[in-house]
């Protein structure tokens, strides 16, 4: 399997998507839409949308069929990533290579920015794909996206990462660090690789172990990028680097430290691995990502 063919194509697909459903260049407000682009457009592993299209090709869905509504969920990532960056938050400067959104527009815009790409990310999905037929998956879909996206998933996750962020160590933090990650990270993975499954017409038997292997899949990101944000440089990362222990975050490293974080990551993935080819069979498309998820640079 030779996932950076796949990654290469898939990506391909999810851009071209992107194009479609974004409002147009110079569309109302236009200061609006130009900062929507210009956060969506910037790059970016494009990973949510790829993990839905593969899960719904893996289940003998036809990928090119819900691209567009998969790039529903790309919009929904990028808001959480320009509210992230925004000063009350993690501060950030840097994203997909770039100065951050409230860097370029101001604060006021990044706001709104991340509220448009929320609403316009939920729209899609309650649109794409047209037609009567799709009708019972696209609501079920949305349902399951924003479930996944609100208070009880992602934004739960970031309030607590905010709450434990300087903690000093009470004895609950592995307990707290692993609820941050799969809700800030966790959620938005699974819910992806889920909806590919819906889309698919998937049993519930199969959606479901699906989704617990999205799971893993959400919680070997995030150590990932815990352990970058360590260990690689701002050119690899398109982000500043170093910030998560200067900021007193709870991470895989700054609890564990790097060696215990590399191996529980190890660990993780050779289980995803080998759970992947009883969803798939030997040698499938999720399994090889889970590799690269862990082997990844950027
Ligand atoms: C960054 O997500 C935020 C996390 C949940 C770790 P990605 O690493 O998927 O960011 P992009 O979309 O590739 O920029
Ligand atoms: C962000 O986690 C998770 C979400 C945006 C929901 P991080 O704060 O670790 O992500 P980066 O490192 O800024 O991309
Ligand atoms: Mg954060
Ligand atoms: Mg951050
Ligand atoms: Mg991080």
């Amino acid at each position: 399997m030779d996932v950076r063919a796949v990654l290469e194509r898939e990506r391909e697909a999810v851009e071209a998507g992107l194009r479609r459903v974004l409002p147009p260049e110079g569309a109302w407000p236009e200061r609006l839409t130009g900062a929507m682009r210009y956060a969506v457009l910037g790059g970016g592993k494009r990973i949510r949308p790829i993990l839905a299209r593969l899960a719904c090709a893996a289940l003998g869905g036809d990928p090119d069929a819900v691209t567009d509504a998969a790039c529903g969920i790309e919009l929904i990532h990028t808001y959480s990533l320009v509210h992230d960056d925004l000063p009350a938050m993690d501060d950030d400067d840097l994203r997909r290579g770039r100065p951050t959104v409230h860097v370029v527009y101001g604060e006021a815009m990044a706001i709104l920015v991340g509220d448009a790409l929320l609403t316009e990310g939920l729209r899609i999905l309650a649109v794409h794909p047209h037609g009567e037929a799709w009708a019972a998956r696209r609501a079920e879909v949305v349902a399951l996206v924003a479930g996944a996206a609100g208070a009880s998933g992602m934004v739960g996750g970031q309030v607590e990462d905010l709450e434990a962020t300087g903690a000093v160590d009470d004895g609950a933090h592995a307990a707290r660090l692993d609820r941050i990650h799969a809700h800030k990270t966790g959620c938005l993975i699974r819910a992806s690789l889920e909806a590919g499954a819906v889309w698919a017409g998937a049993g519930r038997e199969i959606r479901e172990r699906l989704a617990a292997w999205g799971r893993g899949l959400g919680l070997l990101f995030q150590i990932a990028d815990d352990i970058l944000d360590a260990t690689a440089t701002a050119e690899e990362l398109g982000k500043s680097p170093g910030k998560d222990e200067a900021a007193g975050k709870l991470t895989y490293v700054t609890v564990y430290g790097l060696e215990v974080a590399r191996q529980r990551m190890d660990e993780l993935e050779h289980r995803l691995v080998e759970e992947a080819a009883a969803l798939e069979g030997c040698n499938g498309t999720l399994a090889a990502l889970a590799s690269w998820v862990a082997s990844r640079r950027s």
